[in-house]
């Protein structure tokens, strides 16, 4: 039933020599220049006319409303204003509905939770985020455990988090399916490459972490404590980072011929940069993917994909097998054109 995302792809045929080199046991990189950046924004157009866009006119031709969104953001913080930006864009050109309700950073933690409790009991509401980081005084464990499971598109809830440990499929942190998807989408091979994460945390590292596993890839998780952090990262075929620390991956730190995604997004004098230093690292890699514009649109778009799935999750009722059949159709984060599938 899946459809290789190859078919239709001008760009990727253009990186087959590169796909060629990265498909054996051996990485090599032929020629400095070759480097391909890992263009996130064309995956999630893609992902968005093929999938998304069809599967979002059928819900609304079922149910008659669009599947809908509710970001809570408590407080300011710069990165988080940058993600819903890019999501408010992303939203507003497919048919999804999008809702962000701005909390003072002085809320307490007893309304923060009734206003969550609402948002669950809320018939027309088929997802809800929170924001992180959350201001001190509110415990963001007890916030999140507070969402309901099939509203919980962040995939956090306890329930989600024991499914996607055990790589069950359902609601996965979108920036881990975002990393997965740009890896697909460039047909990077996973089986036995070592995999070096940096950054463990529930959003992004853990999750990849389990997500690589289930690929077979072997993989290293890094940290703040972790020690001589270069004599790891020069290990990696394939290199993760995720830490929110600008530039911190340089030149030095990466094999030749390396696969880099940088998920971090800081700012530095004003720019928007990654925990990549990719002016000096891209020459080393065979791929790489940069900020903005790589693993930012595809969190995005695999975000969209798990309203989609929680939202005609929600609509299957005691059907066992349709819910199995959705979370099948969205599990592989690559583009599925049948969209009448289940
Ligand atoms: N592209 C996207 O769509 C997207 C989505 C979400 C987040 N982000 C960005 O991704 C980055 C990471 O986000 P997050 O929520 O995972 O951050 P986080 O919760 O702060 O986790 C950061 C991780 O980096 C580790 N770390 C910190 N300093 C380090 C160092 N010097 N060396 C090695 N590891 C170090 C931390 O180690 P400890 O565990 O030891 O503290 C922690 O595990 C941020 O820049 C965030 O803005 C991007």
């Amino acid at each position: 039933m899946s459809q290789n995302i190859l078919d239709k792809n001008p760009l990727i045929y253009s990186c087959i020599p590169r796909i060629t080199a990265m498909c054996g046991d051996v990485m090599f990189l032929p020629n400095d220049s070759d480097t391909i950046v890992m263009n996130g924004r064309k995956f999630a157009d893609e992902y968005a006319e093929r999938v998304l866009k069809p599967r979002c006119i059928g819900f609304k031709g079922k149910y008659g409303r669009l599947p809908k969104l509710v970001t809570i953001l408590v407080g300011e913080n710069p990165a988080s204003e940058s993600y819903l930006r890019i999501k408010s864009r992303f939203f507003s050109t497919l048919c999804l509905d999008s809702e962000v309700l701005r909390l003072s950073k002085d809320i307490n933690e007893r309304d923060l939770l009734n206003t969550i409790n609402s948002l669950n009991n809320n018939s027309n509401v088929d997802g809800i985020l929170v924001q992180l980081p959350l201001p001190r005084h509110i415990d963001a464990d007890k916030v999140i455990e507070s969402i309901s499971i099939e509203r919980d598109v962040e995939g956090l809830s306890p329930g989600n988090v024991h499914a996607w440990a055990k790589a069950i499929p359902n609601l996965v942190p979108a920036t881990a399916l975002g990393v997965l998807a740009l890896l697909k989408y460039y047909e990077i091979s996973l089986e036995g490459k070592h995999t070096v994460i940096v950054g463990r945390s529930m959003i992004v590292g853990k999750p990849v972490l389990h997500l690589l596993l289930k690929e077979n890839c072997t993989v290293t998780i890094c940290h703040s404590r972790t020690k001589q952090l270069g004599r790891h990262t020069r290990q990696a075929d394939i290199l993760i980072a995720a830490v929110g620390k600008a530039h911190l991956i340089t030149a030095d730190m990466v094999k030749k011929g390396a696969v880099v995604v940088d998920v971090g997004v800081n700012f530095l004098d004003g720019k928007l940069v990654g925990d990549v230093d990719f002016k000096t690292v891209k020459s080393k890699t065979s791929y790489i993917s940069p900020v903005p514009g790589g693993s930012g649109p595809a969190t995005v778009s695999m975000l969209a994909g798990n309203l989609l799935l929680a939202a005609e999750l929600q609509k299957t009722g005691d059907n066992k097998e349709q819910k199995e059949c959705l979370r099948d159709y969205y599990k592989n984060y690559t583009i599925v054109t049948d969209t009448n599938y289940c």
